[in-house]
């Protein structure tokens, strides 16, 4: 470790909208505490994204948050939307800000992460013998299926009618799962692949490429699959049987909202996604975000929970920028700072104090800063993937 060289690195950060600002400053912060700590050099840099880059410039997704993104190392992400922009016949979303971007920078692998701590059991709305031992981690293809598909409105002798194309091809599921099935192979050695493969054709190519991928180049990982509302309800039934979870964009999107619920408070639950390594660079193209959304009616109140937003940004170091011990040590100090009984609203238990966004992110950093005593400076087992 003593031998590690100093990284050079720049992070674009998109605070967003509602609580997206507040919860990007505190994985800013705890960002500089890692730089300071192992002596990186990290620089960065704003751009506009979704509602609050509607407001200034017309788009959600303006040309130069392209040029930026695709320009830095890693983004690091607040939270798009709110009720000021959210007409369903306006032509214009701040979603649409977050779809462009994940699909112009190639991010098609998902991490979706549920880990839970064990202080905050009683957060879950399950019952505590069923959570026992839940660390799963939803891969969610991200740039294809329905989300992508062609999109029409017509009429149709007098009746209007709409259509969503869902379309899914080889290359895409193969890369998808090859991504999970590796990510397995670091963790329980088991991937579920969950389709819909009994009534979709998407879903019957999508279990022809896995059964392949997985039998030729993956043969120590074992391999489940199940129909998606299967799965559904399985997280409820046997949440701590799965390891590694793959499927598609849109299954990909329900499952992780309900998953999130194991953990309690999806304030706790980062997410990161990535594209291909590229050639030649040492960084991978990735944009990382808290998967809570902007939360508009405590917007400004500074009681949002920035946790999710740091663990995030540890996968940031992780996967991004390659740096594991950095990653680890931020996972460490956020679990420590829980373990200490510091809480946010979102996650205190009745009648018990809690702390705005701010101390909990100047907690975390400063457990950064400090480090964990030697014998405790191993990652925890339960290690956000
Ligand atoms: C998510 C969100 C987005 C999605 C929305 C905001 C477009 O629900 O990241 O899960 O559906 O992908
Ligand atoms: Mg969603």
């Amino acid at each position: 470790m003593g031998d590690r060289l100093p990284m050079k690195a720049s992070i674009l950060v998109l605070p967003g909208d509602g609580i997206g600002p507040e919860v990007a400053a505190e994985g800013v912060r705890v960002l500089r505490a890692v730089a300071e700590r192992w002596g990186h050099e990290f620089e960065f840099e704003d751009a506009l994204l979704g509602g609050c880059a509607i407001d200034a410039t017309g788009s959600p997704f303006p040309d130069e948050t392209l040029e930026a993104a695709q320009a830095t190392d890693a983004v690091l992400l607040g939270a798009v939307g709110g009720p000021k922009w959210d007409d369903p016949e306006a032509m214009v979303r701040p979603e649409q800000g977050l779809l462009g971007i994940r699909k112009a920078l190639g991010l098609f692998a998902n991490l979706r992460p549920v880990v839970l701590h064990p202080r905050l059991i009683s957060a879950s709305p399950l019952r505590a013998d069923l959570l026992e031992g839940v660390d799963l981690l939803v891969v969610r293809e991200l740039t294809g299926g329905i989300y992508f598909g062609e999109k029409r409105r017509e009429t149709i002798e007098g009746v209007e009618q709409a259509t969503d194309v869902c379309t899914y091809s080889v290359v895409e599921i193969e890369r998808v799962v090859r991504a999970a099935a590796s990510l397995a192979r670091g963790r329980r050695g088991k991937l579920t692949s969950v389709d819909k493969a009994n009534v979709l054709e998407t879903s019957r190519l999508w279990r022809r490429v896995t059964d392949r991928i997985m039998r030729d180049e993956f043969p120590d990982v074992q391999l489940e699959t199940i129909l998606v509302d299967a799965c559904a309800m399985h997280l409820l039934r046997r949440p701590a049987d799965f390891d590694v979870i793959v499927t598609e964009n849109m299954f990909g999107d329900i499952l992780t909202d309900e998953a999130s619920m194991l953990a309690g408070s999806m304030g706790l639950l980062p997410s990161a996604s990535l594209g291909s390594p590229v050639k030649g660079r040492k960084t991978r193209p990735g944009l990382y975000e808290p998967i809570h959304g902007s939360a508009p009616d405590i917007e400004g109140q500074g009681v949002a929970n920035p946790l999710a937003t740091i663990l995030s940004a540890a996968l940031l170091l992780r996967h991004s920028l390659g740096l594991e011990v950095e990653a680890a040590a931020v996972e460490a100090a956020v679990s420590d700072v829980l373990d200490s009984g510091v809480r946010t609203r979102d996650v205190a238990g009745p009648g018990e104090p809690w702390e705005g966004t701010a101390t909990v992110g100047e907690a975390v950093a400063a457990a950064v800063t400090e480090g964990r005593p030697m014998s405790r400076a191993t990652p925890t087992p339960s290690a956000h993937a």
